[in-house]
Order: structure tokens, then C-alpha cells, then sequence
């Protein structure tokens, strides 16, 4: 069984997350998507709230489960038997960041590969940050979020503007 872990903050989750995550969920046997919970980021939804949104948008996919996790991204691996950590790459700005963490994490834990997947063209430009931001004043935000999910996203962000 390949299991493979998608981390992130997913502060919210985006159209751009839910595309790596459907796309990961064909090339292994299980994928865990993991929101980090020692962030020191000031996130916009708690983890609970995170989860929950992930939960919603993943529900039809049989072989994703959502989790949280703190400590070290390796250590949750290990832990959880998986081949690889995927991740999306954006831009070149991704890349420098993304190239050092896959370095360390594979100095700490050989075992796990770090697989990129570029994302898709539609999704180039997407962060939850760019999404908080649009919410916040006002703006659309119905071409970068699941429907599902939409309205929770725009009633929190609205009342924490
Ligand atoms: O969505 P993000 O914020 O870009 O996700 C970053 C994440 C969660 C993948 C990264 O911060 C992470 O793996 N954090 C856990 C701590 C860790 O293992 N760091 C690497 C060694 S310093």
C-alpha cells in the first residue's frame, strides 16, 4: 500500500490544494492530506475548522483522509508508513523554498521522497493568502474555492475584516 502525505496549512483550502490532492489520490494508494497545527503563522481558521472545510471538499475521494499533525513533517511519515510527501509547485518562487525543505527532510528521513506536482495552469496564479485577502474585501472568490465550501470561507473571512 504507497501512502503518501500532502501537508500543509490549508488556511483555507483552495481549488489549487483540491487539484494536488485529486491528482495525488491517483498515483497512490492512500493519500493523508495533513494540516499543520505548530504554525507560526496567524491562520484564519482554527485547525478544527480547517480540518472540516478538508473533510467537505475530499468527501468523494475514497482513498483521502484528512489529519492534523505538529512536529516534524518526517517524524509524521514515518509514522504513518508513507513513500512520499507531494507538494505543488506554482512558480519559481516555490521552487527555492520547496528545493531546501526536500533537501532536509530527506537528510532526516531518507525513506520518504518529496514528489512535485506542477499545478495546473488555472491555479498558477492561487494562494489561501490571495483568497483571504479578495474575501476580506468583498470580492469574489468563487473561482478559487470549492463550492461546496464557499460560503463558510466568505462568512468567517467577512466577519474577522
Ligand atoms: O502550506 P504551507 O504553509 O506551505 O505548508 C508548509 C509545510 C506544512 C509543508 C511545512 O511548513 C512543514 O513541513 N512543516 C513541518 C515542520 C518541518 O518538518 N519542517 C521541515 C524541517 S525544518
Amino acid at each position: 500500500m504507497k501512502i503518501a502525505i500532502c501537508p500543509g496549512s490549508f488556511d483555507p483550502v483552495t481549488l489549487g490544494h483540491l487539484d494536488i490532492i485529486s491528482r495525488a489520490s491517483r498515483l497512490f494508494d492512500k493519500v493523508i492530506v495533513a494540516v499543520l497545527c505548530n504554525t507560526s503563522k496567524n491562520p484564519s481558521f482554527t485547525v478544527e475548522e480547517r480540518i472540516g472545510l478538508l473533510k467537505e471538499v475530499t468527501k468523494d475521494y475514497a482513498n483521502v483522509e484528512v489529519d492534523s499533525f505538529s512536529g516534524l513533517l518526517v517524524d509524521y511519515a514515518k509514522e504513518k508508513g508513507a513513500v512520499a510527501v507531494v507538494k505543488g509547485l506554482r512558480a519559481v518562487s516555490d521552487f527555492e523554498y520547496e528545493f531546501q525543505m526536500s533537501m532536509i527532510n530527506k537528510k532526516l528521513y531518507p525513506e520518504v521522497e518529496t514528489v512535485y506536482l506542477n499545478t495546473s495552469q488555472d491555479y498558477m496564479y492561487l494562494s489561501s493568502s490571495v483568497v483571504k485577502q479578495i474575501a476580506s474585501f468583498g470580492g469574489d472568490i468563487s473561482n478559487f474555492v470549492p463550492a461546496s465550501i464557499h460560503r463558510k470561507i466568505v462568512e468567517r473571512l467577512q466577519k474577522n475584516s
